[in-house]
């Protein structure tokens, strides 16, 4: 993250953006049953909240730094320095898996699909894989300035979704027209 976007995402105002209006549409609708995997939780705003509903929660968090003062910060979470595009589990360990406003952080659609397959791989048979991203705009493309941006095509996320073996997949534009909403499930056996 540059410099800009740690200011932005360790704040209270995107704590509060977070609570109220990305993790209610994102989410509640949804069951996320009791081992949830958050992946890309960065200063913990979504992990704050997620901490507080749901009986084991894992977070996988690429920045070392990032993951350090996460676990110092939440010790009821346990927080892997990893990346989520080879999760250090096994198969089938999560009832659901999220994540928010991280897919673009990530080097390529390449990195992405993987991601997408080992989230398959570490649900269990009918759990769910949900979170929301940005949509791309100019002003997105130089906030991001010299860091990583690999906007997600919301048109496109349904059928990348559906190649990674993933199910029911929904994929919106939340309210305030910023956001995409996604979720899908792994399919029951
Ligand atoms: C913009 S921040 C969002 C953090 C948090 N989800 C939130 O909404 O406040 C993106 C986070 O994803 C992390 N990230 C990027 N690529 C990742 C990867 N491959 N695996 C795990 N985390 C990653 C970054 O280090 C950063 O902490």
């Amino acid at each position: 993250m540059n410099s800009d976007h740690a200011a932005l995402c360790s704040s209270p105002e995107w704590a509060r953006y977070i609570a109220e209006e990305v993790l209610p549409h994102a989410l509640g609708h949804l069951s996320l049953g009791t081992e949830v995997l958050e992946i890309g939780p960065g200063y913990g705003a979504s992990t704050a909240e997620l901490v507080e509903s749901v009986p084991s929660l894992t977070a996988v968090e690429v920045d070392a730094r990032l993951a350090a003062e996460l676990a110092a910060k939440f010790p009821a979470v346990s927080v892997v320095h990893g990346s989520g595009d080879r999760l250090p589990f096994a198969a089938e360990s999560f009832s659901a898996v999220v994540c928010f406003t991280m897919l673009h952080h990530m080097q390529s659609v390449t990195a992405q699909e993987e991601l997408f397959a080992e989230v398959r791989r570490v649900l269990r048979p009918g759990g769910v894989f949900a979170g929301a991203d940005s949509v791309a705009t100019p002003a997105l493309v130089e906030f991001h300035g010299d860091d990583t941006y690999v906007p997600v095509d919301p048109d496109v996320l349904p059928e990348r979704l559906t190649a990674c073996g993933l199910t029911d997949v929904d994929v919106h534009i939340g309210p305030d027209g910023k956001r995409i909403l996604f979720s899908a499930r792994s399919a029951s056996t």
